[in-house]
């Protein structure tokens, strides 16, 4: 290449560099954000907190029952939700008192709080967990698992399971069988192989009770609108459901007179249930606290409601990285938005930094769950001991990872909510 084309191809780069030079991003926290950060300096414990915000959640918990149809009730899903106190502010304020199970030392914690809550399992148990929630139930428990929870079963052999356990315990179980209504994540695939079901259970009226069936729509809307629209997709499961309904009653038209459960939804695609759906229980969780995976335009009446809180360890000026190249130098040249460094208390949970504006990782200097670094321009304006602000972007695991829930209410820490345990030892 002649020398002349060389520096002009150069120089052109330079200029179009120059050109894309990413805006200034950078700013202060707003208001509320810097009221929690002001808090959490002179008040707060000092290490990384997920922050619930309560006036958020009770908002978000009035959006919730005022999209549901006339004739389904509200089942709160507690693993998206995964603290007693959490789900016990959660009932009071959409007044349900159902809730979806996924984790057996959850569901005692939650029945020896909550003795009236009605539990439907959200995935089906493993035998040897069921036995021993009625072990550690004991016999004298004012919540009567008879009447007030149902087993989720997704398989004839399970069902068999199921049947001697109850032999076992002495007890007729509730038996709600999990339908396959486009999710593909297990459960019946034919309304045909509820026969064999139905036929068992109703072998057996002293150890079985059918009392309805739970299908979970999570793939509804995840598809490009050109290929389904949500609506689409929705219409897709309602049929499906409906055939199953079908079946049943066919199989037995006493089943028309009874109460049963048809459960259906989640968080993404509770809003699209109306007055004509087939169901009449909706499913949902993750949507009153919305982690960032919930910022759907289905649920753009819903506010985020938690944050994670973690202080600033660190403040330097620039961006300085590790070697003997001036890779630090110049990014920072290049980019305003690298032109401060924050070291955190912890860092690398599933979450984005959310205030100040402008704030990101470092893709370069790489992760830590220690002291993680992240950057910014210098309009963002942390301090030492000031806080980075993050969203989770979903709430079942990240929600268990601070310990106490720090309870932000009419701008004040009003309350510390414990976190589901995961368990212990036999
Ligand atoms: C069976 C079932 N129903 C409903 C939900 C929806 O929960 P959320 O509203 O928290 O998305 C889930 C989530 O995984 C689920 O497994």
């Amino acid at each position: 290449m002649k020398r002349r084309h060389f520096l002009f191809g150069a120089g052109a780069l330079a200029v179009g560099g120059w050109w894309l030079r990413p805006d200034n991003r950078g700013a202060a926290h707003n208001a509320y954000f810097q009221s929690l950060n002001d808090t959490l300096k002179q008040h707060g414990p000092g290490r990384p907190l997920m922050l619930i915000d309560r006036q958020r959640l009770i908002g978000n918990c009035r959006a919730l029952v005022q999209m549901l149809p006339s004739h389904c009730q509200l089942r709160i899903v507690a693993k998206s939700l995964p603290s007693v106190p959490l789900i016990q502010e959660v009932m009071t304020h959409t007044g349900s008192q159902r809730v979806m199970v996924f984790h057996q030392p959850f569901m005692n914690a939650l029945v020896d709080a909550e003795p009236g809550a009605d539990l439907l399992l959200g995935k089906p148990m493993p035998i040897q967990a069921a036995r021993r929630f009625y072990t550690e139930l004991g016999d004298t428990h004012p919540f009567k698992p008879d009447q007030q929870l149902q087993w989720l079963i997704d398989s004839p052999t399970r069902l068999e399971q199921y049947l001697t356990l109850a032999r076992e315990q002495n007890r007729q179980l509730n038996i709600n069988i999990e339908i396959d209504v486009g999710l593909h994540r297990g459960g019946l695939t034919d309304p045909q192989q509820l026969d064999a079901m139905i036929e068992l259970i109703e072998a057996h009226p002293e150890q079985l009770r059918f009392s309805g069936f739970m299908g979970y729509d999570a793939h509804v809307g995840k598809l490009p609108a050109f290929i389904q629209s949500a609506e689409e997709g929705h219409r897709e499961t309602e049929a499906i459901y409906q055939r199953y309904i079908d079946r049943l009653y066919q199989l037995n038209p006493a089943y028309q007179q009874q109460t049963l459960c048809f459960n259906g939804a989640g968080s993404p695609t509770v809003a699209l249930y109306d007055n004509t759906t087939v169901v009449n229980e909706l499913s949902a969780g993750s949507c009153l606290v919305k982690a960032s995976d919930f910022d759907l335009p289905l649920l753009k009446d819903f506010q985020p409601a938690a944050f994670i809180a973690a202080p600033v360890l660190k403040q330097l000026d620039g961006l300085a990285l590790p070697g003997p190249l001036p890779l630090g130098e110049l990014w920072q040249g290049w980019d305003s938005n690298r032109r401060r460094t924050y070291f955190i208390y912890g860092g690398y949970w599933k979450a984005e930094p959310v205030s100040p504006p402008g704030i990101q990782a470092n893709p370069v200097y790489g992760v830590s769950t220690n002291q993680m670094m992240y950057n910014g321009s210098p309009d963002t304006a942390l301090q030492v001991d000031d806080q980075l602000f993050f969203r989770p972007t979903q709430s079942e695991f990240v929600l268990l990872q601070f310990g106490d829930l720090a309870v932000w209410d009419n701008r004040a820490l009003a309350d510390w909510w414990p976190p589901l345990s995961q368990g212990n030892g036999a």
